[in-house]
């Protein structure tokens, strides 16, 4: 090398480095060390809005109501080591059916590191439009955020398998991660800063595949939804508790059951069931939901109930396997005494499923497990977002697609009289409306009467 080649080579070295130490340095200076907001929990009356960092500082959030440009309100929310970076404040005291805009600014800075909107729902009656989804590739940038998000819905519903990590040793670092490469992929990040998150998990984000609860991560699993979540109260608040929990939007009451961290399987002898399994895991959790379903009712509202996986399933039905454990094909008792129930109170409920990784729907047809029959409950499971895809259960009156990159999409009409309408369908990550294997649309249009 010549004395020229040495003296070019370090002019080099020195380019590069002082182009990387810039880069690093205006990133840090940008965005003071911010990662991603997260807007959820949120009612007719207040928000939450979750920030996670990954160095020590402070950030000011500002409220605005959009229409009068007025600031509402404004919280400090503090990162440390001790909170991993991470804050979540609540907001009371908002006005039902308005749309607030919000910037996240470092204190001392004017510049925000994150801006967006999002607006409150109603606790009357209201009309509106929601999309749900389950199952996507861990941290997926996969279009279909993108596609939700256009559809501009009231909130987005993720019923399960948030991610793949399958989680069942070094527990908190490995939750820690899977959340951070989730709510920092870009596309996701978009949807979840705009479209209220509401979550619910199934087997591969709670734990290992068909998980349940000698899940060996189960208390830090809890730990980790909670502390990463922007979530509605969890009725069972203990380390080791089903995360249950319901809100209301409208004249309709959501109630998300955890029937993962609590499952207790049934145990076969050949094809044999020797040993009864629980979804709910215990008395208490199946009870409350039980009186969750009659008081929405008493109310004058109607249920969706989230159920992760498959309700219909059952021998002599398509895809169903003796030694059933997982879906609900593996617990006709706990099904039965839940279709009872909602026959015994002539509850206006569905379904709202995931797990199976596709489109389907069911009139009633299929679903009805109430003694001799009266319980023929209407169930959509929408999947998956970002997976291949598999069929479950059934059979579906409307047929089911079982394609890559599909979201169901559910418009409610509400004008405040004896009945609460509904339109269900699908689309896939194009856009375009998911159809059954006989090419036709995969549609309901439905209303249920409330109580007055
Ligand atoms: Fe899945």
């Amino acid at each position: 090398m010549t004395l020229s080649n040495i003296f070019q080579y370090i002019i080099f070295i020195m380019l590069i480095s002082s182009c990387h130490s810039s880069k690093v340095a205006t990133s840090t200076l940008s965005d003071h060390g911010f990662q991603y907001a997260l807007v959820g929990g949120v009612r007719h009356d207040q928000a939450t809005i979750l920030i996670k960092g990954s160095v020590d500082n402070e950030f000011k959030i500002i409220i605005t109501e959009e229409v009068s440009k007025k600031m509402v309100t404004s919280q400090k929310a503090i990162l440390t080591k001790e909170n991993n970076y991470q804050s979540k404040n609540i907001f009371k005291n908002l006005k039902a059916s308005t749309k607030y805009t919000y910037e996240i600014t470092p204190i001392g800075s004017n510049l925000p590191v994150s801006s967006s909107a999002f607006s409150t729902f109603d606790n009357k009656a209201m009309s509106y439009k929601f999309v749900f989804g389950s199952c996507s590739e861990t941290g997926s940038n996969s279009p279909i955020f993108n596609t939700i998000l256009k559809e501009n819905p009231l909130f987005y519903l993720q019923i399960g398998d948030l991610h793949y990590e399958n989680i069942d040793s070094n527990c908190t670092q490995r939750f820690q991660d899977a959340y951070k490469s989730v709510f920092t992929s870009p596309s996701q990040s978009s949807l979840y800063k705009s479209v209220p998150f509401v979550y619910m998990w199934d087997d591969h984000d709670f734990g290992p595949n068909n998980a349940d609860a000698t899940n060996p991560c189960k208390t830090e699993s809890i730990a980790a939804y909670k502390s990463h979540v922007p979530h509605y109260p969890i009725v069972f608040d203990k380390n080791d508790g089903p995360i249950s929990q319901t809100f209301e939007v409208g004249r309709v009451v959501f109630i998300l059951t955890d029937i993962r961290s609590q499952k207790l399987r049934p145990e076969y002898k050949d094809c044999e069931r020797t040993k009864i399994g629980t979804n709910f895991g215990d008395e208490a959790h199946l009870q409350w939901f039980l009186d969750a379903m009659l008081k929405a009712k008493k109310e004058g509202k109607v249920v969706a109930w989230v159920s992760s996986y498959p309700w219909i399933n059952a021998p002599g039905g398509p895809n169903y396997k003796c030694k059933e454990s997982d879906n609900w094909g593996g617990y006709p008792e706990e099904r039965q005494r839940i279709a009872n129930f909602i026959k015994q109170h002539n509850i206006p409920v569905f379904i709202l499923s995931g797990d199976a990784h596709m489109v389907a729907m069911d009139d009633g047809t299929n679903s009805d497990y109430a003694t001799d029959g009266g319980a023929p409950i209407k169930v959509f499971h929408a999947a998956a977002l970002d997976r291949p895809g598999s069929y479950k259960g059934g059979p579906y009156s409307h047929g089911y697609s079982k394609e890559l990159g599909q979201f169901g999409i559910i418009e409610i009409t509400d004008d405040g009289n004896s009945a609460v309408c509904f339109k269900w369908f699908a689309k896939d990550k194009n856009g375009n409306i998911v159809k059954n294997t006989s090419g036709q649309e995969i549609r309901l249009d439905f209303c249920l009467d409330v109580e007055k």
